[in-house]
C-alpha cells in the first residue's frame, strides 16, 4: 500500500471516511497528537492498528466519538463523567468507564478489559471524520509502538509509511501532548496518564480529590499500558534534568537561562509552549546524527507533570 497524504478539505475527509468504512486505516489530527484510526466496531479493522504499530495486543485503544449520546451507548455513565465531559469535551481528556453489555465496540480494541477508554476530540478534522464514517474510531497515537508521538503529518509518514492508507494533514497539532487518561470506573477517580488537563484542574472541576496510579498494577495486570516505563522514546539516548552539558550533545533548553545555541522549549518558561514543542524537537533531533540529547529541568507542577512523565519514559532504558 502506498500512503497518501490528503490536505484538509471536505472531499479529503469523505475519501478518508470511505477508507475507514472499507476497514482500512486512516491517520488524522486531533488537538493533542495524530491518531491512527480504524472502525472501532470491527475486530479485523482494529487488529490492523495493532499490526501497523507493532503494538502489543494487551494495550487497549482510546475510542473517539463526536457526541456524548453515542458515548453513552457504549459505557456506563456516571456523575463524575458528566461533569468532566461538560467541562472538557470536546477536548484532551480520556475517560475510562465500564463497558455496557450491549456495547458495539470491538473487545480487541479494549484488550478484553471490562472498561473502555472514551474521548471526544475537538479538532474539526477528527470530528468530521467520525461523523462521516458513522461509527466510533479506535485510535492510538499514529507512531510505531514505544516511539515518539506524531504532532504533524510528516512524523506519521516517517513512522508508518505504507502501513496506513491515508494521512489527513491538519498541520501541527495545537497541544502536542496526549490527552489525560482518568479512570472513573472505580470508587476513587485515578489518573492513569498525566496529560494536558492537569490533576488540579480535574479536582477543582469535580470538587473531589483524585489519585495518581501512574505506576500501579492491578490484579498483577497493567491497568493502563501507557504506564509501561519505556515509551515515547526517540532512538537517540536522552538525559533529563541536565544542568551541565557534554561536548557534541544536543541540548533542549527551557527558560531564559538555557545555553544560547540550544533549542528552547520555551524562552519564557511557558509550559503550554513547551508541551507543544516537546515531541517536535525530539523528532527533529532524532533525525540528525546526534549522539545524545540533554534536556534541562522542567518544573514538576501543572502541565510540567505530563511533560516530565513523557521525558522520564523517553529516557528510560527499561
Ligand atoms: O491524545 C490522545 O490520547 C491520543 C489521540 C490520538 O487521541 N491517543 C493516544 O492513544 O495517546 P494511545 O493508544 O497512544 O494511548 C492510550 C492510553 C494508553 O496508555 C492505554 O493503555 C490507555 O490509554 N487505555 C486505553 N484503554 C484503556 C482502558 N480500558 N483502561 C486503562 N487504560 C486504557
Ligand atoms: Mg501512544
Amino acid at each position: 500500500m502506498i500512503t497518501k497524504i490528503l490536505e484538509d478539505n471536505l472531499d479529503s475527509i469523505s475519501l478518508a471516511a470511505t477508507a475507514l468504512i472499507a476497514g482500512r486505516l486512516v491517520a488524522f489530527p486531533t488537538e493533542t497528537v495524530y491518531g491512527l484510526g480504524a472502525n472501532a466496531t470491527k475486530d479485523d479493522a482494529v487488529a490492523s492498528i495493532f499490526k501497523a504499530k507493532s503494538r502489543p495486543s494487551f494495550n487497549p485503544l482510546i475510542i473517539h466519538f463526536n457526541n456524548i449520546l453515542d458515548v453513552k451507548k457504549e459505557v456506563s455513565w456516571n456523575d463524575t463523567a458528566e461533569v468532566l465531559a461538560k467541562t472538557f469535551w470536546p477536548g484532551p481528556i480520556t475517560l475510562i468507564l465500564n463497558r455496557k453489555t450491549t456495547s458495539q465496540i470491538s473487545l480487541l480494541a479494549s484488550a478484553g478489559l471490562e472498561t473502555i477508554a472514551v474521548r471526544i476530540p475537538r479538532h474539526h478534522i477528527a470530528q468530521t471524520l467520525i461523523e462521516k464514517s458513522g461509527f466510533p474510531i479506535a485510535a492510538p497515537s499514529a507512531n510505531e509502538s514505544g516511539l515518539l508521538s506524531p504532532t504533524n503529518a510528516q512524523h506519521v509518514m516517517k513512522s508508518l509509511h505504507n502501513r496506513v492508507t491515508y494521512i489527513l494533514d491538519g498541520q501541527a497539532t495545537e497541544i502536542g501532548l496526549e490527552s489525560t487518561v482518568i479512570d472513573l470506573s472505580r470508587e476513587v477517580p485515578a489518573i492513569l496518564r498525566p496529560g494536558y488537563i492537569t490533576k488540579e484542574q480535574i479536582e477543582k472541576t469535580i470538587k473531589h480529590s483524585v489519585i495518581e496510579k501512574l505506576d500501579a498494577v492491578s490484579d498483577a495486570k497493567i491497568i493502563s499500558p501507557g504506564m509501561i516505563t519505556k515509551h515515547y522514546s526517540p532512538n537517540t539516548p536522552l538525559r533529563i534534568n541536565a544542568t551541565k552539558f557534554i561536548k557534541n550533545e544536543k541540548v533542549i533548553g527551557f527558560g531564559p537561562k538555557a545555553p544560547p545555541k540550544s533549542m528552547n522549549l520555551s524562552y519564557s518558561s511557558n509550559l503550554d509552549e513547551a508541551a507543544s514543542n516537546l515531541f517536535k524537537f525530539l523528532h527533529e533531533l532524532d533525525h540528525t546524527n546526534t549522539r545524545s540529547i540533554a534536556v534541562m529541568p522542567i518544573p514538576e507542577a501543572g502541565l510540567g507533570i505530563a511533560i516530565n512523565d513523557r521525558l522520564r519514559r523517553a529516557s528510560s532504558k527499561d
